[in-house]
């Protein structure tokens, strides 16, 4: 479904209406298992997305599917807990509806988070990984259809998504936090299978170092209507066939468990400095 700027505007009227003064300088998209963050914004105002004019649900398990306006580590933010995955049968634009509402509300931050699977051999479950370039071969883009030049243009660069600044920021702050922090390249695989061993190798030798089943949609989105990025994934687990055991849903949440304080203390300390 392509969604008319007025469909964006109204849905970014409805949000006002709840917020009163407060406006949202960052949007903050918790991903599967880390969704804990949301619960310490101060004087929060929670949105179920149901109450959003025409925004989609959340089904995915551990995704709670609200909004969560307030402060966090000293900014104002909106933080997603739970978001939308094509997996669920929503589409790219589905998914990345939220990033143009809080764009409307004025966010010029996206900090995007996500759990994922990695295929760089020289990585380990409980990684985390500062996203430093995606890969998206699958499906159309979020951007296809009539262009909405409110947003952006037509035909966008796409050489910087995840702002170098913000980088330099993260491994500021992980250095200081004394937080082991990789970097690499997340490849988006729709889902909601995980890959199999051919195709992890595949993954790996077009250059990705992880492999999972969101973000990218809403960081093209962002960078179209000139957002800053910022992207961390946990990576909670090797790649299909990398080890020989097989991949369950709980083991991602459970390893997303275990790196949540970490991961959460690590996004803080950016929010901190944006
Ligand atoms: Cl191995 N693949 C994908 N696509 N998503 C994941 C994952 C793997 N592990 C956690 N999330």
């Amino acid at each position: 479904m392509e969604y008319t700027f007025a469909q964006y505007q109204e849905s970014a009227q409805a949000l006002r209406d709840r917020l009163g003064a407060f406006r949202p300088r960052c949007l903050l998209i918790l991903g599967s298992g880390l969704g804990s963050l949301g619960n310490e914004v101060e004087s929060p105002i929670a949105v179920p997305y149901e109450d959003v004019p025409h925004m989609k649900r959340s089904t995915a398990p551990d995704h709670a599917g609200r909004f969560v306006f307030g402060r966090l580590a000293g900014q104002d933010v909106a933080v997603m807990q739970g978001r939308l995955h094509t997996y669920e049968g929503w589409s790219f634009e589905d998914v990345s509806y939220p990033v143009r509402v809080l764009r409307l509300l004025g966010a010029e931050t996206l900090v995007v988070t996500n759990a994922a699977g990695t295929v760089n051999t020289a990585f380990s479950a409980g990684d985390i990984m500062l996203i430093t370039d995606h890969i998206k071969l699958f499906g159309v883009s979020p951007l296809c259809g009539p262009n909405l030049e409110e947003f952006g243009p037509r035909f966008p660069d796409m050489s910087h998504v995840y702002t170098p600044r913000l980088q330099d920021t993260a491994r500021e702050a992980a250095e200081e936090l004394s937080i082991p922090l990789r970097q690499g390249v997340y490849m988006y695989f729709p889902g909601p299978q995980y890959e199999t061993p051919a195709e992890v190798r595949a993954a790996r030798a077009l250059g990705a170092d992880a492999v999972g089943m969101s973000t990218v949609p809403e960081a093209i989105v962002a960078a179209h209507c000139g957002m800053d990025v910022l992207g961390f994934t946990l990576c909670t687990n090797m790649g299909a066939g990398v080890l020989d055991q097989p991949l369950s849903s709980d083991e991602v949440l459970a390893a997303a468990a275990t790196a949540g304080p970490r991961f959460s203390a690590l996004v803080k300390a950016c929010l901190a400095r944006l």
